[in-house]
């Protein structure tokens, strides 16, 4: 079996918040990086999201041309997404010239088999704009929830998909002008009814999908398809080849989800001569987990595999969809329009990635909607990395330098108490793999932590420090007991917080073969022997007092 792993692409428009990250990157990663510890085939994919109405209107308000702007934009995410350790096999743009291809295949695909139809239109045209108002370049009032600044395609606040003259009260994102009229143009049209049930078949198929995912597609197969456009009034995008649509794109969600199957191409080319075909076609070895929050999953549970089954062509569906709640930043949404939260390059001013990183997959908002509060923060940074992780590992090698020298003593033999703390290590270790095979990150992270803890159990109860001036040879077997319990935390932790990690496989002078064991292999506790040489780290984790926590809420206003 060989693993496909992709998280939903994310927008271009601008550097993304904490809420992105949580219930779409970080996850796979963490799900990546554990697979590939197991020793299995891992190929994460991900990309930015470049066509449709948010690139342009983002573009617009930087002042720069949108080719350019979506250029920097991807740098800089690149660079962010590299810092926070996402552990990509490839990270693409759907802008690349394979996912324009690629778009367009789909396109004659579905053409070819009767689900595309040319329908004539009416279409909001702004008179002061000189030009159609596409999904976001119009704003209104949603008539599902009643919120204010719904936009064309869908609303933000209940996630309702809605079309422009859907809403009440339209006004011109560009200019704020209501001096609007309804206009006809030809667009092209995704005939979803006519897939219908065989998206439901499958659907019904996929058995073992979170109750979430399911109950998202089931209420959509349940109000009916209806067939869908894939065309806009823009430039930015992926042209239409086809007479008469010369000034047209496909739609930006038309195009995004073929930017998984496109940036598997471009990595195949990238990595020269790596067959990217057989991870997508015919993939009966491969099984495909995609990540994302929950207003993606109808595009994923219908709109994309309805492609996909239009297409007639054998092309690799997902086996298992991971959707997120939303992570609440005080009361509302993270949001990038309104700019309320926590922005990536933001906090990787305030705290070490792996800080975030922990954090965010011990309050990840996996079975309901979950809040982000700064006392939560500080808490999961203090009590469970500082104390619980960094101070164990602290204590031990220092205590071990200035005592035995920075080598692992010899004398004694591991006794009852040392099974014992195997045993419970073991029993952890395989909760943990688990967790993570079933991708409950919340659950993950707690077994990780209860690690941490019987750690901290061991060493209250055989206290190497005071044997040591009792008993040499048994202090120097309860050193060696806990040296190897820091390279299995390394191990274990790895996926979740890599950078530590691998601070302390330095630390600990591990070999390749030593740092790339699984966390199976790693829970033997007499691996690292008498003799071997390590170094003992500086502080792992800085905590964050209440003077700190005030300033940051008083920043971001956290009240
Ligand atoms: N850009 C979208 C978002 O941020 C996600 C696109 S996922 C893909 O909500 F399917 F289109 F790739
Ligand atoms: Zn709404």
């Amino acid at each position: 079996m060989r693993y496909l792993i992709t998280s939903a692409l994310p927008y271009i428009n601008g550097i993304k918040h904490l809420g992105n990250l949580v219930g779409s990157m970080l996850p796979a990663d963490v799900y990546a990086r554990f697979l590939r510890q197991e020793g299995e085939d891992v190929l994460y994919i991900c990309a930015t999201d470049e066509h449709g109405t948010p690139a342009e209107i983002a573009a617009l308000e930087a002042g720069l041309d949108v080719a350019e702007f979506c250029k920097r934009q991807y740098e800089r995410q690149a660079d962010i997404y590299q810092r926070f350790g996402l552990s990509f096999n490839y990270f693409g743009r759907t802008s690349a010239p394979e996912n324009h291809e690629l778009t367009q295949h789909f396109y004659y695909q579905l053409d070819q088999h009767g689900f595309i139809e040319a329908r004539e239109i009416s279409q909001v045209y702004s008179l002061d704009d000189e030009r159609f108002l596409p999904d976001r370049y119009i704003t209104g009032t949603c008539p599902n929830c009643g919120y204010e600044k719904a936009r064309g395609d869908q609303c933000e606040n209940c996630t309702k998909v809605l079309s422009p003259t859907d809403l009440i009260d339209p006004r011109s994102t560009i200019s704020g002008s209501k001096n609007l009229e309804v206009r006809t143009s030809q667009h092209l049209y995704l005939l979803l009814d006519k897939l219908s049930e065989e998206v439901r078949s499958w659907v019904e198929q996929q058995e073992q999908w979170p109750t979430l995912t399911k109950a998202i597609a089931m209420k959509w197969l349940n109000e009916g398809l209806q067939s869908r456009g894939i065309t806009r009034d823009l430039s930015w995008g992926v042209p239409v080849p086809r007479e008469g649509f010369e000034d047209k794109v496909f739609y930006v969600w038309f195009d995004a989800p073929i930017g998984y199957v496109s940036a598997t191409k471009a990595w195949g080319e990238a990595e020269a001569g790596r067959d990217w075909q057989s991870w997508w076609k015919n993939a009966d070895d491969v099984r495909y987990t995609q990540f994302m929050a929950k207003d993606n999953l109808p595009f994923h549970t219908i709109m994309w595999p309805a492609t996909i089954l239009g297409s007639r062509e054998p092309w690799k569906m997902a086996d298992y969809i991971k959707g997120f709640n939303w992570l609440n930043y005080y009361g509302g949404k993270f949001s990038t329009s309104s700019k309320r939260g926590v922005f990536l390059d933001q906090a990787l001013e305030i705290a070490p990635a792996d800080d975030w990183r922990y954090m965010l997959m011990a309050s990840a908002p996996e079975s309901s909607d979950s809040a982000f509060t700064w006392e939560q923060f500080q808490n999961k940074v203090n009590k469970e990395l500082a104390d619980n992780l960094g101070n164990f590992v602290n204590r031990i090698l220092k205590f071990t330098a200035s005592r035995f020298g920075n080598e692992l003593p010899a004398g004694g033999e591991p006794g009852e108490a040392e099974a014992q703390l195997q045993a419970t290590c073991q029993q952890l270790i395989e909760t943990l793999r688990t967790h993570l095979h079933n991708l409950e990150f919340r659950k993950a992270t707690e077994a990780l932590n209860a690690l941490w803890t019987a750690g901290n159990q061991y060493i209250d109860v055989r206290a190497p420090w005071a044997l040591f001036k009792q008993d040499k040879a048994e202090a120097a077997v309860v050193i060696r007991t806990c040296v190897n319990l820091i390279r299995l935390y390394a191990i274990a932790a790895a996926p979740f917080i890599p950078f530590t990690a691998e601070t302390l496989f330095d630390a600990l002078q591990l070999t390749d073969a030593e740092r790339s064991a699984t966390m199976t292999a790693a829970a033997d506790l007499s691996a690292l022997a008498a003799g071997r040489a390590f170094e003992v780290p500086p502080p792992l984790f800085q905590k964050l007092d209440d003077d700190r926590v005030a300033e940051l809420k008083a920043q971001f206003g956290g009240e």
